[in-house]
């Protein structure tokens, strides 16, 4: 049975996912694709730190370790932050791995870089999990511009905030309370102040931009706002009125054909395809030209919702490339 051998670089709630869907699955995917997947070698920071059993993989701290090995097919980028992500994966690209990643943070700057980097390598890029956590919406705006054209783009983005607005509002937890919940399950970054101030979704705004319409706006254009100046009694005064404040990211062309954007709180009534969305869901409305508006909705966040999405992209790129994927 030809092999695929897999680096995964971070080993945290993401990378962790990637792992056990990797495992769990084994023998679906082996049946689906053809091709065992093996996890040849793990990259973290610290490797004292205590982990579940890792069986076969190498661990180590040293990414040369692992872009030195020729067997290596595809590497899974789950670590924090632009740098050194960004630099380990151009030089990934540049060994002529697959890559796949997860860090938004990174691809919301580097991404056009590294599509074209990819392009000119002949390697695959797969970056689902860097927006709406296990939504598959970079492969459905992806399909839907072969035939068609993208206008507006209007979401939840960024489950943490959603996660929390709807912990004050329906339980009365305190911002406070519902971030540590939100901690707790995996769903915000490690330092969250980019979940709470808009960052993260503008970020995913950004990508979502790129490939919708080839382009992105001047970052300093975009309002920003996030959810973090919202108090419990602000979110419990709007139920009497029915209506909901949802974190929205929006983009769309004016009729100039500009690019505008906005991050920020929005308050919403019970008939707008948003108002139900609760939890560490997210929701994206794709409005084309010949489509009219279509809404996706799924977990945003999480260990097994984002190594999906991650998993997802994988068996795009096993597709993609069977040709270049025989065993090493
Ligand atoms: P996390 O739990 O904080 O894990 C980060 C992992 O990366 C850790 O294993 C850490 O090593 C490793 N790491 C960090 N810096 C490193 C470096 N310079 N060199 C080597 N390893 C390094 O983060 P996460 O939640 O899994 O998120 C990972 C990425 O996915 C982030 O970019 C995040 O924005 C993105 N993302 C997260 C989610 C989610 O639901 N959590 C969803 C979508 C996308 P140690 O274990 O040794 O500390
Ligand atoms: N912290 C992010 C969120 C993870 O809460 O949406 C998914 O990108």
């Amino acid at each position: 049975m030809p092999s695929i051998k897999v680096a995964i670089l971070g080993f945290g709630t993401v990378g962790e996912g990637v792992f056990r869907i990797l495992q769990e699955k084994r023998e679906e995917i082996k049946k689906s694709t053809g091709f065992t997947v093996d996890v040849v070698s793990i990259l973290v920071k610290d490797k004292a730190k205590e982990r579940i059993p890792i069986r076969g993989a190498q661990i180590t701290d040293n990414i040369h370790e692992i872009l030195s090995n020729p067997e290596i097919d595809v590497v899974f980028e789950a670590i924090v932050g632009e740098e050194p992500a960004y630099t380990y994966l151009s030089d990934a690209i540049e060994k002529g791995c697959h890559i796949i990643t997860a860090n938004k943070k990174m691809f919301a700057k580097h991404g056009p870089a590294l599509l074209k980097h990819a392009e000119f390598r002949d390697v695959q890029v797969g970056f689902e999990a860097t927006t709406a956590g296990g939504i598959p919406i970079i492969r459905t705006v992806t399909n839907l511009l072969a035939g068609d054209r993208v206008k507006r783009i209007q979401g939840i983005l960024n489950g943490t905030s959603n996660f929390i607005l709807t912990k004050m509002r329906d339980e009365g937890f305190s911002f406070e309370q519902a971030l540590i919940d939100a901690q707790q399950n995996g769903y915000a970054e490690a330092d969250p102040t980019d979940d709470v101030s808009g960052a993260d979704a503008f970020r995913k705004l950004m990508i979502l931009s790129s490939l919708s319409f080839g382009q992105q706006p001047d970052w300093e254009d975009v309002p920003v706002v996030g959810i973090d100046h919202l108090e419990s009694v602000d979110l419990k005064d709007t139920v009497k009125d029915n209506l909901r404040y949802r974190h929205v990211a929006d983009i769309w062309k004016d009729e100039r054909g500009k690019l505008q954007a906005t991050v920020g709180p929005v308050l919403i009534g019970a008939n707008h395809p948003l108002f139900s969305i609760d939890g560490v869901d997210n929701a994206v409305i794709v409005e084309t030209e010949y489509l009219g508006p279509l809404t996706l909705v799924g977990p945003g966040a999480g260990m097994y919702p984002t190594g999906s999405a991650m998993i997802a992209d994988l068996l795009h790129v096993i597709r993609q490339h069977e040709a270049v994927m025989v065993p090493n």
